[in-house]
């Protein structure tokens, strides 16, 4: 996967702002107007019209959550590079894993944090191929710390906050440089082999093994009970009749009643 002369993933000191709309949408902007660095990272204290996956809003209050995007190139095909949020996501719960908040967590397929069941970091990647044939990823991270965003969809959902775990977490600012260090963690593994580098471990934190769900695809619903990953990051269902369904997109994953 490491391309030759290609040096070991960095974040650059981040860029912060006080008020945003949302920081993937000004990277991406960033982005497009040429010469943003991968490993660029954008984070603003408030986000005015934070987006989610799928369409949905992720709304803010100041110092409610931790925001930020980051920007990411690799010279690989989507397939691949649509893996490593899942990676990110893993890094996320190694952040979250830190003493002294010590939060336990899982990752919801495919890259929903959450801790004692409830929603506390959500991931929006973006991105396309460039003119060079290289693809480009703005990956944006929102982590509750004091607060929960009120996102379209998520409402009477469960949702969590890492100040419901740890009361003295401090300020965004703080925590942001942890938390970075976490990921890049993850993505100089991911960067050796692909999704395969860190499999293992996103299985053993898959949230919902062995437990009944339904997918929500672009082909309609698929339903069965969660039974791991596939090697290309996919979500495999074990169906009634004993039959193996490979999930590659979802837009909603519920556990069955
Ligand atoms: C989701 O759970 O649907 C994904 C939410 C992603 C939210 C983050 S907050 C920082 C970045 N900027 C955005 O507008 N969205 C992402």
């Amino acid at each position: 996967m490491f391309e030759k002369g290609q040096a070991e993933f960095t974040f650059f000191s981040p860029e912060w702002h006080e008020e945003v709309s949302s920081t993937n949408t000004l990277l991406k902007e960033r982005v497009a107007s040429g010469g943003v660095l991968s490993g660029t990272v954008l984070a603003a204290r408030r986000q005015t019209r934070g987006r989610g996956r799928m369409g949905g809003d992720w709304l803010s209050s100041r110092e409610g959550d931790l925001t930020f995007s980051f920007y990411i190139r690799r010279r690989l095909p989507p397939a691949v590079m649509a893996t490593l949020p899942m990676a990110c996501a893993l890094g996320v719960c190694d952040f979250l894993a830190l003493p002294p908040w010590r939060i336990e967590t899982r990752c919801k397929w495919p890259n929903d944090v959450l801790a004692n069941e409830a929603k506390i970091c959500g991931i929006l990647a973006e991105g396309g191929v460039m003119s060079d044939g290289s693809m480009g990823l703005v990956i944006g991270i929102g982590v509750n710390l004091r607060d929960y965003p009120d996102r379209d969809g998520i409402l009477g959902r469960l949702t969590t906050y890492m100040g419901e775990y740890y009361e003295n977490i401090g300020d965004a600012p703080t925590l942001l440089p942890l938390l970075l260090e976490k990921l890049a963690g993850r993505i100089r593994e991911w960067d050796v082999a692909g999704f395969s580098s860190v499999r293992a471990d996103f299985e053993s934190c898959l949230w919902g093994v062995g437990r009944h769900v339904t997918a929500k695809t672009g082909r309609g619903r698929v339903a069965g009970t969660v039974d791991g990953i596939g090697p290309n990051g996919e979500l495999l269902l074990h169906g009634t009749h004993g039959e193996t369904f490979v999930v590659s997109s979802v837009s909603a994953l519920e556990e069955d009643g």
